[in-house]
């Protein structure tokens, strides 16, 4: 039989000296002289890597010249003591077997800093590289660390439809689901493509979000949440938007607007306290990393605090909370705005806030996470629940760096409430008929919130574009992997 491979991350934590050991990996380095090679392993369950030592008399030569950067190697030998600085244990190669090689005048990653615009147009090689390894697996730890949240507090995970029939969430533009031959498509009576003929009867989208749904098993489970992929078809080239993002989407019946706030900053504390807790080897890297990139910056344009300083905050500072109409009297006298300094200047109660206003608020004026609540009516969804006055229990939770991290709302639960809304707004009944029902039998106050999972990991990462915090951003004009 075999013996088995041991992964790098066990063997430099745990493993004794002296052992034998089989591991796999690529390589990330080779360097030495005519009396011994030194070849810097990495296998992707850590960001270190193994250093392997061979020595020309043990390895055959015509061996040691196939390993490159890149190159795929299966290396027996024996664990020893490092003499080297850098690491506590190194690996004497035994065998050396190539399980793939790479041309070192044609593979595209060099043992050199690239850039992040560079790796995006490899972005199938990037995971070799040790900061998009750290993000893989920092996305991991946060996948499991939200299930966990969930799951100790007794919410159901439900899977929401990825192929929706309603357009009423109103989020964004959609892509549509169609099997049509788009140069012959079928014509109604009056000339416009007939969708009855399509593969579900009717015309069909990928989902900008699975809340209504969640909103059906909210009402039946009582607290639930979605995981899933969502797709929004604007064309915002930003470094905050992507076309296909993942959502973490809690409902939760009985909930008014103080218990959805509570919830959403207890949640997103414990992410961030997750992430201190058991990534600390992967955020200390990005700390170091950004530490590194802040030298290139204007000192107006550095950071105040370090990522590993701005986490520590979020975690142990209550976010402030404040309405909408509150927001706007701050920003109205504000600098920027009474300067001209904002793109869009704020005049008006009404005014749909842009991420310059919502960075104003949470990096200058309060310098913590900020929630705004209470919103105009006329810039939410139709499904939040209406206040007194003009505004809706709408909640949006603005991070540093990031602006909106979190929306979310109490949402409207009196069926007369939401059909006249329903109509101020011009969308039909019959498009929203099984939304409605659930308001005619057994409604239930009940509320909930949307995190964006890539928006979240710009924050935990302290990266600064969204297309690297995702394995294979999806942007205008660009799907290729
Ligand atoms: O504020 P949004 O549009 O809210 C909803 O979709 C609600 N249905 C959520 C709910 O109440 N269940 O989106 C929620 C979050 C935003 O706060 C943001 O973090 C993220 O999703 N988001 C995006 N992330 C990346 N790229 C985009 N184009 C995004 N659009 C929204
Ligand atoms: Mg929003």
């Amino acid at each position: 039989m075999q013996q088995s491979r041991t992964k790098i991350n066990f063997l430099l934590k745990k493993a004794p000296v002296g052992t034998s050991v089989f591991v796999k990996g690529w390589v990330r380095t080779k360097r030495g002289n005519k009396n011994v090679t030194f070849i810097a392993l990495n296998d992707g369950s850590t960001l270190h890597n193994l250093q392997v030592v061979a020595d020309p008399g043990q390895i055959a030569e015509d061996i040691l010249r196939k390993v490159n950067t890149g190159t795929c190697l299966a290396v027996r030998g024996t664990l020893l003591a490092s003499q080297g600085s850098r690491q506590t244990v190194e690996l004497q190669a035994e065998t050396v077997d190539i399980l793939g090689e790479a041309d070192p005048e044609k593979y595209p990653l060099q043992p050199k800093k690239h850039s992040f615009e560079f790796l995006r147009e490899i972005a199938h090689l990037r995971p070799r590289t040790t900061t998009f390894g750290v993000i893989y697996r920092l996305r991991h730890a946060m996948t499991f660390a939200i299930h966990q949240y969930f799951h100790h507090k007794g919410f159901f995970c439900v899977h929401t439809p990825i192929i929706t029939g309603s357009d009423a969430e109103g989020a964004g533009e959609m892509f549509r689901v169609t099997t049509l031959d788009p140069t012959r498509p079928p014509l109604d009576e009056t000339g416009n493509i007939d969708y009855r003929k399509d593969f579900f009867g009717k015309e069909t989208n990928l989902t900008v979000s699975g809340q209504l749904e969640a909103e059906l098993a909210a009402l039946a489970l009582s607290e639930v949440y979605t995981f899933g992929p969502t797709f929004r078809a604007e064309n915002s080239n930003t470094s905050r938007h992507l076309a296909e993002f993942w959502m973490i989407e809690p409902e939760m019946a009985f909930y008014d607007l103080e218990d959805n706030m509570n919830l959403a900053e207890d949640f997103l504390k414990y992410l961030v306290q997750y992430a201190l807790d058991h990534c600390q080897e992967e955020l200390e890297f990005l700390n170091e990393r950004a530490l590194e990139e802040e030298k290139d910056k204007k000192k107006e344009e550095r950071s105040e605090m370090t990522l590993l300083e701005r986490l520590h905050f979020v975690v142990e500072n209550q976010f402030a909370r404040i309405t909408y109409t509150e927001a706007i009297d701050i920003l109205k006298n504000s600098k920027p705005n009474k300067k001209k300094k904002f793109q869009f200047l704020i005049e008006n109660w009404g005014a749909d806030l842009q991420s310059e206003h919502e960075r104003y608020l949470v990096e200058k004026h309060f310098q913590k996470p900020v929630i705004l609540y209470n919103y105009p009516k006329n810039i939410k969804a139709f499904y939040m629940r209406q206040n007194d006055d003009d505004t809706v229990a709408a909640m949006d939770v603005l991070f540093p760096g990031i602006g909106e991290i979190i929306g979310g709302s109490q949402r409207e639960e009196r069926l007369d409430k939401l059909q006249s809304r329903i109509r101020e707004i011009g969308i039909a009944e019959e498009d929203v008929w099984w939304y409605l029902e659930t308001r005619k039998f057994g409604t239930a106050p009940h509320s909930g919130f949307g995190l964006g999972f890539e928006r979240l990991m710009l924050f935990v990462t302290g990266m600064s574009n969204i297309r690297d915090v995702i394995p294979f951003p999806r942007t205008p004009q660009n799907a290729e992997f």
